[in-house]
Parts: C-alpha cells; structure tokens; sequence
C-alpha cells in the first residue's frame, strides 16, 4: 500500500490523518480578511480595538462606528472574497509529495528544511535524507517522538537540539550521515542521551578528535556505530566510555595515526571493527579476545602481532591487504580464523619476523581463504601449509615464486583453489595423490616449459585450468611413450571443463588430443600459425560449447566443428579466413566472432543454415564486397540476428571510394541499369540508326539510278 502524500489529499488514504489543507486555507482566509478590516477601519478612523475583539470573537455583531463604512467594505472585500474562493479550489501551499508506505513516510530529495507538519500520528519510519534540514529540533520533527528510525542522511544539519531525543523510547536506528555535525561540535554540547538508539550513523561529517564525544557520550543502547569517512587521527582510551554495548565499529577512511591502550578493550560485545583506510602503522599485543571481524585493510601496517596468550580468540575474519609488512602477521595461538587476506603487502617470506628461526607455529584450523596474492615471495615451503588442515582457496598470484610443489599427500587435503597465476613458476610439482579435492588451477603468466606430463590426471577433481601466457607442449598420443616426454597431456582428464591455453607458442595440435576429456570451454588463441589437425577437438563432440580461436592466423579452417554437436559459440576474430566452411543446419551456432578476416564473401547458403540459432554475429573489419553479399545483408537487415558491431562493418562497392556501412546497402545499388547500360543503349541505337540512313541512302541512290537508266532507256 502506497499514497502520495501531499497537502489536501493522500491522508485519508493513508488512514492517518484528516485532511488538513482546507482548514488552513480559512485560517489564511480569516487573517486576510481580519488585516483588510484593520486597514479600513485605520483608513475610516474608527477604533482598530473594537474590530479586532469583535471579529476575534467570532461572532457577526458589528460596533456602531462601523455601520457607516460597512457598503465600502463590503465592496472592498468582495474581490477578495472571490479570489480567495477561486484560489480554494487549487490549494496555493502544496506541501511536497512524500510518500506514505504504512507506517513509513519518504520525503526524501524534496529540498525541505523540515518534517512536514501533518504527518501521520504514529508514525514510525521517517526518511529525510537528502533534503536542507539545518537545525534539527523538535520542530523540525513536526513534535512527533514515535519514531523508530529516523533518515536524516545528506543535510545541512550543524545544530542539534540537545535532548531531543531523550524522549524518544522507541528510536532505534538513527542515520545522521553527511551532515555539518563538526559544526556543531566545536560548541562542545552534548546532543543528550541516546535513550534506545541501537545504530548510530556519524559518517562523513568531518568530526575530528574527540568530536564524537557529544554524541556517544550518553548512548547505554548503542550497538552498531559508524564513524566512517570523518578525520579522526586519534582512538582514545575513553571514546567509547558511554558506548559500553558497541557491538559493530567502523571508522573506515579517517586518519587515525593512534589507537591508546584500552580504547576497545572494554567493549566487551565488540565483535566488528573497520579500520581500513586510515593511517595505523602498528598493531602490537593484539588481544580483542571477542572480535569476530576485523579489517585493517589500506592502512601503512608494518607490523602486527598477538600477544602471546593462550587465550581463546573468536576472529573469524581479518584483513590485512594493501599494508606495507614485510612479515607474516603474528596471529593468536589459540585462533579461529577462517580468512586471512595478507595480499598487496611486501613479504618476501612466510616469516613471522625477520629471525628465521621465529618461524610460524600458529596453526589454523580453521582457515579456509588465504590470500597472499600481490607480494614479493620468492617460494612457499611445504611446511607452510602443516598446520592448514582445511584451506579451500589458495591465492599466491603475482609474486615472484619460481618452483611450487606439494608432495605429501595429506596436505592441502581440501584446497579447492590454487592461484598462482602470474609468477615466475618454472617447477611445478604435484605429487600421487596430493591435492584430490582441487577444482580450479591456474597458472597463467608463468614460465612453464615442461610439466610433469601426467599431471592433471591426477587431480581427480580439476574443472577449471587456466594455463595461458607459458610455453606448453602438447603430448601426441604416441609421444605419450617417450620416457619422460617434454609435453604435457589433456587426454582423460575425468572432470576437466575449461581449459585456457592461449598464448603459448603451440605449433601443433594433433589429433585426438582431448580424447576422453569433456571440456566444455576450450580457449587456443593467440597462438599464431597454430596448426590443428582435422581431428584435434574428436572426443568433444558432446561437451565442448565454447571454441576460441582468436589470432591464431588462420586461413582456412580444416578442422572438423560440423561434429562438434554441442558448439554454441565460436571465436575466428583476427585471422586471415578468406571463406567460411560449409555449414549446414545442423550447425547451431549461437553466436560467431568474425571480426578482422578477409573475408569478401560469405557462402548465402551457409548463412541461411547458420541463421536458424545464430543470435549474435561479429562482422566488422572484413574487406566485404557489397554487391555479392546481397543474401546477407538481407539477412542482417531482416532476421533478428543482433550485429553488435553494425558500425564497423562496411563493405566494397566500385561506385564508392569509401568503404559503406553494410546498413546503408540497398538492392538497387547493385541492379546496375545505369551509365553502362545506357551507354550501350545508346551505341545501339546509334549503330541501328546509321544501319538504317546507310539504308535509306543505298536505296535511294539505285532508285536514282533506276530513275536514270529509265530515263536513259
Ligand atoms: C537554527 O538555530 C540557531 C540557533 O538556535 C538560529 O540562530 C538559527 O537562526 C536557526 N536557523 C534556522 C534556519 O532555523
Ligand atoms: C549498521 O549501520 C550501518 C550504517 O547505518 C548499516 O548499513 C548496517 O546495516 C547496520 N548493521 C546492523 C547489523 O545493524
Ligand atoms: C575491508 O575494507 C576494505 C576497504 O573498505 C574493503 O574493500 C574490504 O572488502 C573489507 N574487507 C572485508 C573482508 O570485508
Ligand atoms: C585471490 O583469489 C581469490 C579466489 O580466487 C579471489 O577471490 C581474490 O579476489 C584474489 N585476490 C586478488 C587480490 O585478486
Ligand atoms: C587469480 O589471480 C589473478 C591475479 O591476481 C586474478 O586476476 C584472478 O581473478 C584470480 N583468480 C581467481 C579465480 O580469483
Ligand atoms: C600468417 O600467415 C601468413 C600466410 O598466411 C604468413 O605469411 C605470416 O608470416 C603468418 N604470420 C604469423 C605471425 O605467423
């Protein structure tokens, strides 16, 4: 149920209020009339008093000194009357339409400075973020003190009157964010208690050091408390003294330089605390035994160390990304970790400091997500990952680690994802039976040359292998007995669906290669003059939907796709194909990239079996010639293929020095009944013309002759 909310009308609806715009309209009226009688009576000398206690009185007995100048008055007033009249029949004040939803009221983006005054008795949402609200008084709230939630968010507020919201037993949920409340704290008020407020929202408001004093001071309910995106350097020991129930803190992007010794400490229900972006270079005897989760992301950490406690710990989550530490963190013994992002930081080892018989003998039995991604390690031991009984995501991408190897079976028991994209990796060593739970590998941007040629099939659970940007080999079937082959194979790799091989200087791709395996998507591109057997994608006749083949230099396509039963979409962008094969209907392409070809023509048939399931088509950058391709371009301009490049796909036509858009082709560019033929017409008639006057001429001229000789006879 929704009404729009605007002076006259809406309120019945709503249920809530009754209509308020006519009585306010007489009220104006009443006034407007009362100073026009002040202004007569002024003007004709008679006593204002006596008109002002009688008309005040409400009743139509008027003083004898007015009887004489009652007909001039009558005649004064009556214009007005009418437009009064005419002026009620359109309400001049409209207030703004604010919608009513329930007991929730939106009067967002309205540009007014306060609550509307009628609004609905009992209500509980009120939203008047983004409006002018300058001083926020129980005025500006309309008196009401019902409320629930109040969204004062994006306002011009720097005035609080304090104790407002002392009486307000049922606000939980205040939103006070992007407003000018530094203003208002230099006058060093306290806004009063925060009766019931359980979320308090103070972000963006430009409040620095001790500025949120005023506001929390006072606040036994407080839970959940945004301070974010003020200019805080400093975290005393008391900020949070009338806070005692905060269960939820962000402070993200202030510039907090110091946190004092017990500023959390004593908030014994803090389990969530932001303090990324800020300027922290320094954790030191980390001992929030109740946190949950905390973020210290995009600060200038060098360090961060738990103190030595055997205590239990409850953090679940911590962020430590985009630092400046050298060291692996020093975590609690006794943690519950699940997920530790150290990434974009400079550790050079695992470390935990620079003495490397300090080593880690923190374990994590509960990590599940580690990243370490964007770092300067040079290699990870295997020991590292002893005490990580249950990692399922692995991420080491873009450091500097040139040999990787898992050898003992029961490590890294669970890891469902590995990165290691990105690297210098030259070794890579899985051994029998490690990793059976991986799901997706990848490796791109290393320096693989060789692997281990059976490798893969020993990862019973592999989907997805990212293997772009190395230098790979692929085995032949026979090459599969050379002991050990320098290549790797991708046959009979049970659960293998993606596979993405571009960049990697493959020469060849003989046939039968993924024998046995069901990829569903199969990326060869940017291997230029790669050159595919006809029978090197047999054995994915049922599984592979995605082909990609994109700046490989191909000219023509030999290998066998008709039998590719389950091919969908096919990239050829950027090679040098001249024709496309014949493909017949039972071809049903969804969408094929033929961007940057040389293709002239395109076989009519072959577009008319394609055009069945083609949905999408890439054309663009083809030396396409206009006139021979009129059966696709009444395809592009009548089916509902979608060209999505339409502006780039032109065409030749010898009339034109420039290429033409393939939209502006039209038949009769092509019917050529013109100049040529014109000419010929006329060459014709003119031969036909001179036939006939060399006719004429030769027969009048024997006739002269006749005419002669029987003149003569
Ligand atoms: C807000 O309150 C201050 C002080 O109470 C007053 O001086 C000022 O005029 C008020 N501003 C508005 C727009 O009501
Ligand atoms: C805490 O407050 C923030 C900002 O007002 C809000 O986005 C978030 O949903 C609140 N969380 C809880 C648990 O109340
Ligand atoms: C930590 O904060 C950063 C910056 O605000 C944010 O991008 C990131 O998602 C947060 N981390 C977690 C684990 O929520
Ligand atoms: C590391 O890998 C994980 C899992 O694949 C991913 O979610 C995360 O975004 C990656 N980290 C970076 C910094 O890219
Ligand atoms: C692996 O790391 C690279 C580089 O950090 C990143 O682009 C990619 O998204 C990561 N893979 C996953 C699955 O997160
Ligand atoms: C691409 O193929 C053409 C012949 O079709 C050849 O001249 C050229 O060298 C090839 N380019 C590459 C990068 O293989």
């Amino acid at each position: 149920m929704q009404d729009i909310l605007t002076g006259c009308d809406g309120w019945t609806a709503a249920g809530a209020v009754k209509c308020g715009g006519k009585s306010q309209l007489r009220e104006a009226l009443r006034l407007a009339v009362f100073a026009w009688l002040l202004s007569i009576c002024e003007w004709v000398g008679v006593c204002a008093e006596d008109v002002k206690s009688t008309w005040s009185g409400g009743t139509a007995k008027i003083s004898h000194q007015l009887k004489v100048s009652t007909m001039a008055t009558f005649q004064l007033l009556f214009p007005l009357l009418v437009s009064c009249v005419a002026a009620s029949a359109h309400p001049p004040r409209h207030l703004p339409p604010c919608q009513v939803v329930q007991m929730d009221v939106f009067c967002n983006d309205l540009s007014l400075r306060s609550a509307p005054v009628n609004l609905p008795h009992g209500v509980q949402m009120l939203d008047l973020s983004r409006n002018q609200v300058q001083n926020l008084t129980q005025e500006t709230l309309a008196y009401h003190t019902g409320f629930h939630h109040l969204n004062l968010h994006s306002n011009k507020i720097h005035f609080i009157q304090p104790g407002l919201f002392k009486d307000m037993t049922d606000l939980k949920v205040l939103d006070l964010s992007k407003n000018h409340l530094n203003v208002f704290a230099l006058s060093k008020i306290n806004i009063g208690p925060l009766t019931a407020v359980e979320s308090l929202d103070l972000s963006s408001n430009g409040l620095y050091t001790g500025m949120s004093d005023y506001f929390l001071a006072d606040s036994p309910s407080l839970a959940n408390l945004s301070l974010g995106s003020n200019s805080i350097t400093k975290i005393a020991q008391d900020t949070f003294r009338g806070s005692q129930s905060l269960t939820k803190i962000s402070l993200h992007n202030n510039v907090i330089l110091e946190i004092e010794d017990g500023a959390f400490e004593s908030l014994n229900r803090l389990s969530e605390l932001d303090l990324s972006k800020n300027s922290i270079t320094c954790i030191t005897d980390f001992n929030l035994r109740n946190l949950k989760i905390f973020n210290l992301s995009k600060n200038s950490l060098e360090l961060f160390q738990s103190t030595r406690s055997k205590d239990p710990h409850k953090l679940i989550s911590l962020d430590l990304s985009e630092n400046k530490m050298h060291y692996f963190p020093l975590l609690p013994i006794n943690n519950k970790l699940e997920y530790l992002d150290v990434s974009r930081n400079q550790l050079q080892s695992i470390n935990v400091t620079g003495n490397p018989e300090n080593r880690t003998n923190v374990y994590f039995y509960e990590l599940r997500y580690l990243d370490m991604s964007y770092n300067q390690l040079k290699s990870i031991p295997e020991s590292f990952f002893y005490c990580m009984g249950f990692l399922e995501v692995l991420n080491v991408s873009n450091n500097c680690i040139s040999s990787f190897s898992i050898t003992n079976p029961r490590l890294l028991q669970t890891v469902k994802i590995i990165n290691l994209s990105y690297n210098s990796l030259q070794t890579l060593t899985f051994g029998e039976n490690t990793l059976q739970a991986l799901e997706e590998l990848f490796l791109q941007g290393n320096d693989l040359t060789t692997l281990d040629y059976q490798m893969f099939q020993r990862l019973p659970n592999i989907r997805h292998l990212h293997l772009q940007q190395n230098n790979l080999e692929i085995c032949t079937s026979d090459q599969n007995h050379q002991n050990p082959p320098d290549c790797v194979s991708f046959s009979s790799i049970t659960n293998l669906q993606f596979l993405i091989l571009s960049e990697n200087n493959l020469r060849t791709l003989p046939a039968n290669v993924f024998a046995n395996t069901p990829l569903k998507l199969l990326d060869l591109s940017q291997n230029p003059g790669l050159d595919m057997d006809k029978d090197s994608l047999s054995g994915l006749e049922h599984s592979l939907v995605h082909l990609l083949l994109r700046e490989n230099n191909i000219s023509s396509l030999n290998t066998d796709l008709l039998s590719l039963k389950s091919l969908r979409h096919i990239d050829l962008s950027t090679n040098q194909l001249t024709a496309l094969p014949m493909w017949n209907k039972e071809f049903s392409i969804e969408s094929l990239n033929l961007q940057h070809n040389n293709l002239v023509t395109l076989e009519y048939n072959t577009m008319i079996a394609l055009e069945h399931s083609l949905k999408t088509l890439y054309m663009g950058s083809n030396p396409l010639s206009c006139c021979s391709n009129l059966g696709f371009l009444h395809m592009v301009q009548h089916s509902t293929v979608v060209v999505p490049d339409i502006e780039t796909v032109t065409c030749i036509h010898e009339e034109y020095s420039e290429p033409v858009n393939i939209e502006k082709v039209t038949q009769e560019m092509c019917h050529r009944p013109r100049i040529q033929n014109y000419i010929i017409a006329v060459v014709l008639t003119a031969l036909l013309m001179i036939i006939v006057l060399g006719l004429l001429v030769k027969c009048c001229h024997s006739r002269k002759r006749k005419h002669h000789r029987s003149f003569s006879a």
